[in-house]
């Protein structure tokens, strides 16, 4: 890494234009003018119009779906800013996508975390700001600075304002346990975790409750709706428990295959997750969106002065 100057660029991939432009607005600095497109056979397609040699340069993409096009977008664009002379370069990405598989437990399965991280050094990145990761220990696989951020300052504090009389908070799986402490100590809530069996991909089987939910206010905690399975069999098993209301408070709306739908058909009164991912077409209108924007641009302004970051790393 070559000494930064003063300046600082945004520049925004194409997977959450909106997040971006928010993130810039909470910094009152403007993005980068930049073409990112893609040539008729779908390559992906890069011109940044501004200078950025000795930049400390900041480089906005969640890898949301599609996972695979949003990487190889961050990589060229991580490639653009190296070869133009930027001083620093810094992903931010507030969900991680390629985050699931991080170690090999069965036979003849790649290490795809690994795999992806070795691309984001190999190709010139400094730095990471992420939220939330699937799993924390990725951070692992990165020999350059990672802050791993956490949402819940933003929907807790939105949670709190909704007043929820004598809550639980759930857990979906045991591996969620302490995230949902997490929210449960703040908030004085008793925790209960549901026992979740995962069968494929998609489809994952739910038999137990641990803890008492019968005509109590339930808030199930998670790191993100994908497929919309765990949160929304959660969801059955507690109302079938005499949960009173359900309360869903999730990161990352990854949101693919079934998931609208899913959600759409569940017992869930209300959700609340952060825009770390864009809001797509036919959400349930029950879904309430908190802007992650200022607790990234406070991560930015402070890795640029170089002042602490793990303030912002409460848990
Ligand atoms: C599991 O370990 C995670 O915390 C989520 O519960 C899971 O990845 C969500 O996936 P889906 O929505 O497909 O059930």
């Amino acid at each position: 890494m070559d000494a930064y100057s003063d300046k600082i660029t945004l520049i925004s991939g194409q997977a959450h234009p909106q997040l971006s432009r928010d993130i810039a607005d909470a910094l009152d600095l403007p993005l980068a003018n930049a073409h990112v497109g893609r040539f008729p056979d779908g390559e992906v397609d890069i011109k940044i119009n501004e200078d950025l040699r000795g930049s400390d340069v900041f480089i906005l993409q969640p890898t949301c779906p599609p996972v695979n096009d949003n990487w190889i977008e961050l990589l060229l664009l991580i490639d653009t800013a190296r070869r133009a002379s930027a001083g620093r370069i810094t992903a931010v990405m507030p969900y991680y996508g390629y985050a699931r598989k991080d170690r090999k437990d069965e036979g003849r399965v790649p290490i795809s975390a690994r795999v992806l991280a070795n691309t984001l050094t190999v190709g010139g990145c400094d730095r990471l700001v992420t939220i939330d990761m699937h799993a924390a220990q990725i951070q692992g696989f990165y020999d350059i600075p990672v802050d791993h951020l956490y949402a819940k300052p933003a929907l807790l504090d939105r949670l709190s304002e909704l007043n929820i009389v004598d809550p639980v908070v759930v857990s979906p799986d045991v591996g969620g346990i302490k995230m949902a402490r997490g929210y449960a100590k703040p908030l004085g809530a008793d925790l209960a975790i549901v026992d979740k069996r995962r069968i494929s991909g998609s489809e994952i089987a739910v038999e137990h409750v641990i803890g008492d939910v019968r005509d109590r206010n339930v808030v199930i905690v998670d790191d993100m709706i994908s497929t919309g399975g765990s949160i929304t069999e959660a969801a059955k098993i507690l109302r079938k428990n005499g949960a009173s209301s359900i309360m869903v408070v999730v990161t990352h709306p990854v949101f693919c295959g079934p998931a609208i739908q899913r959600l759409r058909d569940a017992p869930i009164d209300k959700i609340l997750v952060s825009d770390s991912c864009p809001r797509g077409e036919g959400w349930p209108g029950n879904i309430e969106t908190v802007s992650i924007a200022p607790l990234l641009a406070k991560a930015i302004i402070n890795i640029h002065r170089s002042t602490s970051v793990s303030v912002l790393f409460q848990d």
